[in-house]
């Protein structure tokens, strides 16, 4: 029979030259999964350790019976691996996301060493390589060993299991094609499903039977993710894998449907990695993750933008929740690179195949952010296109594509269906500028489906204001804008799935901003998951089941204006305010309820909704608390005088476009904007020069665009400018 054992205990070497070196070093106990990167990937600076580390494990000869064989399994090696085992190089694997095996049968001795070199330096081949998120290396994932009989489920094609399962709903049966891979030579395999029994042959290797399911209990989603299991046998050894049937369809008008029936995917995206932890994962937490996305009454997941574990694909299938999921081609297509898109792609889709959760292929993320359209990427994205629909019949390929993209671009044209990443209101432009891009791509792609799969915006719970505005890093910033996106949605029906950037706040080492080093800030959780932020609750009220109510602005205590709004969050129609006690208010609604509260001094605020309450304390204070501000200068308007604003002459309140056309004045208004672009990360870097980014920008004043790069300019800087500016008069 075969056995699965954990291989926990290694050794951790940061230099060796060779194999042998590390084997004889002293090195550093870990335990796998284990991640370089946990403290240097998440502080900022983007100088976190890329290079090459080794782990090193003593093995001893397993006991095999005659014929059998002995593999190391690795489920995410980051994202160069050289396997050595007693000495001999036998693999290499490119690819840090991702399953592969390797047989050392034929290398056992009584006493083994296992040294693996695990590289995340930069190159040029293997993705990611310029990207938004941190490339923690290391065994971050459980390594196994495994043996088995002579006769067995093959271990060795793509990292997959052996099984294949495609499931047809067909009326209100279905109809299930099970194909196994086999080594060893059996005559037959037998193969269980639902209760029935069929012994096929086994021809090269290959077995396949099919059945027929009456009266099939769907996999539905969150209201109900029925799983079956297949079972496939063979004299000494049996594999497993549950599946789900379902049907589903994109349509340009209806969005997705679920089963025949209209089912507006509606959720988030989640990054894997965790505070303090990076991506070394214990299956607790992921379990959290699924607990807090079931909470917030999501039923899609992207799992961006990398192959997650399939531990987590298991969580999505049994909580019903349809995934989009994804390889890291990402940012910056790498000429050198498609080789690799390839072989991860192809790893994707054969460790992944059977997970009835999952509804695409996404082939990249934002690719053509960091050096346009080419030939080449065209061509790689058809390559990839083609060989998932050769890999699988079943699901469609969707691109994420980066907001400065024309969406008459012919790279829309490859993929089955289209996303969108988009971030007016946050990185530039207006709030509703995303209503009206969705609204000219449906008016002129009546017939192509379109989803919205990143949007968001940063905020650190410590920052807090009355007045929240574009850029400030505020909680309620964050809240004010997912209620204008999640209008916006619910006004598009067409939108075939829309994703939340992000989950959980998540670590970006070249980012520094917001009051924090290293951390990209969209997420609605913190990235310890124990604080969730306001907009949070925006969704829950939304989309959630379970009644609740939440009373916003908890962490915003000291408050200097005499009349405070109150924002509550609740999926009940009904809720009462009540201020120190007294019902103060009671309102009717759908999500979202304001209250205009005055205040003299403290005060307890409750509000209800049915049984359900919740309490924040408040404080009225006579200067606002500096504490709650990122941008402790204030508003950047609130710098000048009135006479600082000649009118017929360009000022810091005239639109790029307007101050664009005049030579002088985009002179001035570029070198600014030079010095601005280092510190958000890669992906703002790579957007500076873009001409469709510069067209999409000409409505945005200059001043609402210094406003969201001003922790990184002064105000004399600003003034200096619009005196400037103010010298150049205006064409008549
Ligand atoms: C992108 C990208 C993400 C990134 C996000 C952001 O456009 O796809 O990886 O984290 O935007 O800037 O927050």
């Amino acid at each position: 029979m075969r056995q699965n054992i954990k291989l926990y205990q290694w050794n951790f070497i940061k230099e060796a030259k060779d194999a042998e070196q590390a084997a004889a070093a002293t090195g550093v106990p870990v335990t796998v999964p284990h991640t370089w990167n946990a403290i240097d990937g998440q502080d900022g600076g983007n100088d976190y350790y890329r290079g090459t580390c080794w782990y090193v494990h003593k093995l001893e000869r397993p006991e095999l019976t005659p014929g059998g064989r002995a593999y190391l399994e690795f489920n995410g090696a980051a994202m160069t691996a050289e396997v050595y085992f007693n000495g001999a190089k036998l693999a290499r694997h490119e690819g840090g996301y991702s399953t592969f095996r390797v047989d050392i049968t034929d290398y056992l001795l009584e006493e083994n060493t296992v040294a693996v070199s695990v590289d995340n330096a930069d190159n040029d081949r293997v993705y990611p390589q310029k990207a938004d998120f941190t490339f923690y290396g290391g065994l971050y994932r459980p390594v196994n060993l495994v043996t088995v009989p002579e006769c067995h489920f093959a271990l060795d094609y793509w990292g997959g299991k052996g099984i294949k399962v495609t499931p047809i709903v067909e009326g209100t049966g279905a109809q299930v094609t099970v194909e196994v891979w086999v080594k060893g030579n059996p005559d037959s395999v037998a193969i269980t499903l639902d209760g029935k029994q069929q012994t096929v042959p086994v021809q090269e290797g290959h077995g396949q039977a099919v059945f027929h399911i009456e009266n099939v209990h769907l996999w539905d989603g969150v209201e109900d993710p029925f799983l079956y299991t297949a079972i496939a046998e063979l004299p000494d050894d049996r594999i497993s894998t549950r599946f789900g049937c379902r049907s589903f369809a994109m349509d340009p008008e209806k969005g997705f449907l679920l089963n025949g029936r209209s089912y507006p995917l509606r959720g988030v995206s989640r990054h894997q990695d965790r505070i303090g932890v990076g991506n070394a994962l214990t299956p607790d937490m992921h379990r959290e993750d699924m607990g807090i996305i079931r909470e917030i009454g999501a039923n899609t997941v992207r799992l961006a933008h990398y192959q997650h574990d399939q531990y987590f694909y298991d969580l999505c299938d049994e909580a019903g929740m349809v995934v989009w999921a994804e390889i890291p081609y990402i940012t910056m297509h790498m000429p050198n690179g498609r080789e690799n898109t390839l072989s991860q792609m192809q790893e994707l889709i054969v460790q992944c195949y059977n997970h009835p959760s999952i509804v695409c292929w996404g082939l990249s993320n934002e690719i053509t952010a960091a050096g346009g359209v080419t030939e080449d990427l065209l061509e790689n994205h058809r390559l990839l296109n083609d060989l998932c629909h050769s890999l699988d019949k079943t699901r469609p390929t969707v691109l994420a594509n980066v907001f400065m993209l024309e969406i008459e671009s012919p790279l829309l044209e490859i993929p089955d269906v289209n996303s969108y990443n988009l971030y007016f209101g946050w990185y530039l432009g207006e709030l509703d500028e995303n209503d009206a891009f969705f609204d000219e791509y449906h008016t002129r792609y009546p017939d192509r489906c379109i989803g919205f799969s990143e949007y968001g915006a940063d905020a650190n719970p410590r920052f807090q204001t009355a007045r929240p505005e574009r850029g400030d890093y505020t909680e309620a910033y964050q809240a004010l804008y997912h209620e204008h996106i999640i209008k916006m949605i619910n006004e598009r029906p067409y939108l075939w799935a829309t994703h939340v950037w992000n989950m959980f706040d998540f670590a970006a080492d070249g980012r520094d901003e917001g009051g924090e080093h290293g951390r990209n800030q969209k997420g609605l959780v913190t990235m310890d998951r124990k604080l969730k932020k306001d907009a949070f609750y925006l969704y829950k009220a939304h989309w959630g089941k379970e009644p609740f109510v939440h009373l916003c602005g908890s962490r915003y205590v000291d408050r200097a204006e005499a009349v405070t709004e109150v924002t509550v969050y609740s999926n009940q129609s009904t809720v009462v305010l009540y201020v120190d006690g007294k019902q103060f208010a009671e309102q009717q609604g759908k999500a979202v309820f304001r209250f205009q509260v005055p205040l003299s001094g403290e005060h307890t605020i409750e509000a209800r909704a049915g049984e359900h309450l919740s309490r924040i304390f408040v404080r009225r204070v006579s200067q606002p608390n500096t504490e709650y501000m990122f941008f402790k200068t204030g508003d950047i308007v609130n710098w000048f005088d009135k006479e600082d604003f000649k009118p017929g002459y360009f000022s810091i309140k005239d639109t790029l476009g307007e101050l664009g056309a005049q030579p002088q004045a985009a002179a001035l208004m570029g070198q600014l904007m030079a010095q601005t672009s280092a510190s958000r990360g890669d992906v703002a870097e790579s957007v500076k020069d873009n001409p469709n980014l510069q067209k999409m920008m000409m409505k945005t004043t200059l001043e609402s665009m210094l406003k969201q790069v001003r922790d990184m300019i002064t105000p004399e800087q600003v003034k200096a400018l619009n005196a400037a500016l103010q010298q150049i008069k205006k064409p008549e």
